[in-house]
């Protein structure tokens, strides 16, 4: 153990507190930098602009997070002047922003609407020189951000028609950057997936493609890092030898909503497995890189996708659970079945629900089962990791208490509940040999009452400052591909695919089995 420092008193022991309670919250909101830009949303009249786009750049505006020089132009089928959508943008704005109407009628002038055919080439060309007066007008230096907040089938022809525009170019100053955000899903199987980056490549260089995956902006999901590897007491038994098996899971009650058209087509494994699921699996399991620098970060992700055991098809039900729901009760009132939800097929055998038993082929992790749970419509909204240790090798007290001692069980928090909880045995008060297992809470707020971004806020600093830690890389993306294709497969064309698919009610904890 190290000596003490002379100067050390008994003081500053018996009053040591956790370092971060004085530390200001504007220190780590960000100093961040950024270039004068100009971001193009393409969809710019869908949904995804308005509920989280706009608010978001709204609010790092309120917040001082966006540079001096900024414009934001939103391109879309529909014939708008300015105005219109500006308008459009405001009605959108959640009642709290609403407030500050003077601080949104100078962002406002930022905003600009161009109709753009999306096919069209002139289009585009005509766009061209709309941005570069920008430029010119506002400082903006020919830095570019292309969003495509658009349905995924446009993401090919619009992300080459930006390259045919000559808009992908970039200048090698720095300065006349271009960089394309892309949402999920990237394909819909690994040979689509290929294909989606063999179009957006032929224009953009991998340092310019932003894959968004909007876990990774959560603040809990990044706290995985720094909870494993800023601390020293976890890693030592952070595998197969202490651990039984680990528990990811992601439920919501929310339904399809209004997506049918999209999620018929997806199932809860394109929807939240090739992506959300995948990303916390590897934050959790993978090694620590020697520099928290985004290549690094994802190399060692792609390492563990590359390590996951391929499923032995001919046995999936051994390995994968699927359901779907049927009728039941949220908050108390009747909701429909998937199959009665609006654009849904009355026979549709979409999954809405699929757990998953998951093993990586590697050192650390051999045998130690990973139980992957994602679904709608349950009884609950939760995500969250639970590592589960393994029990006492030998109970000294089983004279006494004549049962099994209950093993450790440490959970990461992601939603609702924000927090870190450490459970273990302790003494029951009292005469008598009894344990009792307690909880140990840190809550992620604790102490802090500074902001706190928004993933979408998170994502679009991070575009504009061109750090892709927070974003998939390509090969990624292949390799969760790979794993999962072979079991979509094996699903969508198994001959039993029917009785594969196990009906929950709406507002239960998934099928009972
Ligand atoms: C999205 C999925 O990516 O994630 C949705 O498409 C899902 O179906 C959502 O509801 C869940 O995200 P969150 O942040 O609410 O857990």
């Amino acid at each position: 153990m190290e000596e003490l420092s002379s100067k050390t008193t008994m003081g500053d022991i018996v009053h040591a507190k956790a370092p971060d309670v004085d530390i200001h919250p504007e220190e780590c909101l960000g100093a961040f930098e950024s270039d004068p830009f100009t971001i193009v949303i393409m969809g710019a009249t869908g949904d995804l602009t308005a509920r989280k786009l706009v608010p978001a750049l709204f609010n790092l505006y309120l917040n001082k997070g966006l540079p001096k020089f900024f414009q934001i132009v939103g391109c879309g089928r529909t014939k708008l002047d300015d105005q219109q959508f500006r308008k459009k943008m405001e009605h959108a704005l959640e009642p709290a922003h609403r407030q500050n109407r003077s601080e949104w009628l100078m962002f406002q002038d930022a905003i600009h609407y161009f109709p753009v055919d999306y096919e069209d080439l002139d289009s585009y060309i005509h766009l061209a020189e709309v941005l570069k007066h920008l430029d010119q007008k506002h400082h903006t230096q020919g830095n570019r951000i292309f969003y495509l907040a658009l349905p995924p089938s446009l993401y090919q022809t619009v992300a080459q028609t930006i390259g045919q525009a000559k808009l992908a170019k970039e200048r090698d100053n720095h300065n006349g950057w271009s960089r394309i955000v892309v949402e999920k899903p990237f394909g819909r199987d690994l040979k689509t997936a290929v294909d989606l980056d063999q179009s957006i490549r032929k224009f953009f260089k991998e340092h310019q493609i932003f894959r968004i995956d909007h876990y990774l902006a959560k603040e809990t999901v990044q706290n995985i890092l720094m909870f494993r590897f800023a601390n020293s007491i976890f890693e030592p038994i952070w595998n197969r030898r202490y651990i039984d098996h680990v528990t990811i899971t992601a439920i919501e009650t929310l339904g399809v909503e209004h997506r049918a058209g999209y999620y018929e087509q997806a199932g809860v494994i394109r929807d939240m497995f090739q992506n959300h699921m995948m990303q916390l699996l590897a934050l959790t399991a993978m090694e620590p890189p020697s520099l928290f620098e985004a290549n690094q970060v994802r190399d060692e992700k792609t390492k563990i996708f590359r390590s996951l055991r391929p499923f032995p098809v001919e046995n999936l039900h051994d390995y994968l659970v699927l359901g779907q729901y049927g009728a039941g009760t949220k908050d108390g009132n009747q909701v429909p079945a998937y199959r009665d939800e609006p654009n849904v097929s009355a026979e549709s055998l979409t999954p809405t629900f699929a757990t998953m038993k998951v093993f990586i082929d590697n050192w650390r992790w051999q045998n130690v089962p990973f139980f992957l749970t994602s679904g709608k419509r349950l009884a609950q909204k939760r995500t969250e990791i639970a590592i589960q240790f393994k029990e006492v090798p030998h109970s000294i007290f089983r004279q006494t208490l004549g049962k099994t001692i209950i093993a450790n069980r440490l959970t990461l928090g992601i939603y609702p509940d924000e927090k870190v909880t450490l459970t273990f045995q302790t003494k029951r008060p009292g005469a008598k040999v009894c344990l009792r297992p307690v909880t140990m809470d840190f809550y992620y707020n604790q102490h802090y009452s500074g902001p706190i971004l928004d993933a979408y806020e998170k994502v679009l600093i991070d575009c504009m400052l061109g750090d892709q830690m927070l974003f998939w890389r390509q090969d990624g993306v292949e390799h969760s591909w790979s794993f999962l294709t072979p079991i979509l497969e094996g699903c969508e064309n198994c001959h039993n695919r029917k009785e594969m698919l196990h009906i929950y009610d709406a507002g239960s904890w998934g099928p009972s089995l």
